[in-house]
């Protein structure tokens, strides 16, 4: 029995989140630039989006860019933001083929010119898609997402729109950037290290998190398939005790 056939099928994420780490050393693993890395990342993005929809997954969301990596070296920004730019361009006919949507969560407005103005065609160009959601996290960081929202309810108070007694949890997350995506059940974070890195620290409260060795660029579909299986084994109990969940 492959994994893929031992994943079940009416208990799968609806909503995975992937923080996609190693690319650099990858790359210089073998004696090459960290860009190099990068552009081998991207035939690991097609593979696991391409898993995730034929599984039925509903949202998968990449960690691409971070606002912390703003601060990396300016030769290594500009090959991320070029390579963003000829990625989406390339794919944007793949992703209507397969009938997934593209969406982004981050300071989108930061981004490089030519890669904002591709990226929101490619969202435009796909907004009709409804089998998965393929969400891309650049610029993004949480604590920055935190702030802003903070700010905007602030505003809305101020101006009457809205009133303190009306916020709570499922308000709050109204604010965030995604606002219009569930929290992800399953959180992977590939290349070994066992952190967040300022990623949906909000929307993580109850995630499972699966960390692995491998390096983003070696990543296939089946470690995507492992990670379910792993998820699927958990059991998930949200405070409460086992038999409470047993019962259920
Ligand atoms: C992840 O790989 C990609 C981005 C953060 C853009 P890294 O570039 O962080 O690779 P390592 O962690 O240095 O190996
Ligand atoms: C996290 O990776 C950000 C992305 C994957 C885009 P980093 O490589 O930037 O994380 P740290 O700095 O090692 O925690
Ligand atoms: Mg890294």
């Amino acid at each position: 029995m492959s994994l893929k056939d031992k994943i079940d099928l009416k208990k799968l994420p609806n909503h995975i989140a992937i923080i996609m780490d190693g690319n650099g050393r990858w790359a210089e693993r073998q004696g090459k630039n960290r860009i190099f890395g990068h552009k081998n990342g991207v035939k690991s993005v097609r593979e696991t989006t391409e898993a995730a929809a034929e599984l039925g997954i509903n949202f998968l969301t990449l960690y691409a860019f971070s606002t912390e990596n703003w601060n990396r070296p300016k030769f290594e920004i500009d090959a991320l933001m070029r390579l963003l730019v000829q990625t989406i361009d390339k794919e944007t006919k793949t992703l209507n083929k397969n009938n997934i949507r593209l969406q982004a969560i981050g300071d989108l407005k930061s981004l490089h010119k030519n890669s904002y103005k591709q990226l929101m065609k490619a969202i435009k160009d796909t907004e009709k898609n409804d089998r998965m959601t393929l969400v891309l996290a650049l610029s993004y960081s949480s604590r920055w997402e935190i702030v802003k929202a903070v700010k905007t309810i602030i505003e809305q108070i101020k101006s009457n729109k809205i009133s303190i007694d009306d916020i709570d949890q499922k308000v709050f997350s109204s604010f965030l950037t995604t606002s219009s995506i569930p929290d992800p059940e399953l959180l992977i974070r590939t290349s070994g290290e066992y952190r967040i890195s300022n990623f949906l620290l909000w929307q993580i409260a109850y995630s499972e998190l699966y960390f692995t060795p491998k390096l983003w660029p070696d990543f296939r579909k089946e470690d995507l398939y492992e990670a379910i299986l792993n998820f699927q084994n958990r059991e998930r109990r949200f405070g409460m005790i086992s038999e409470q969940i047993k019962k259920a």
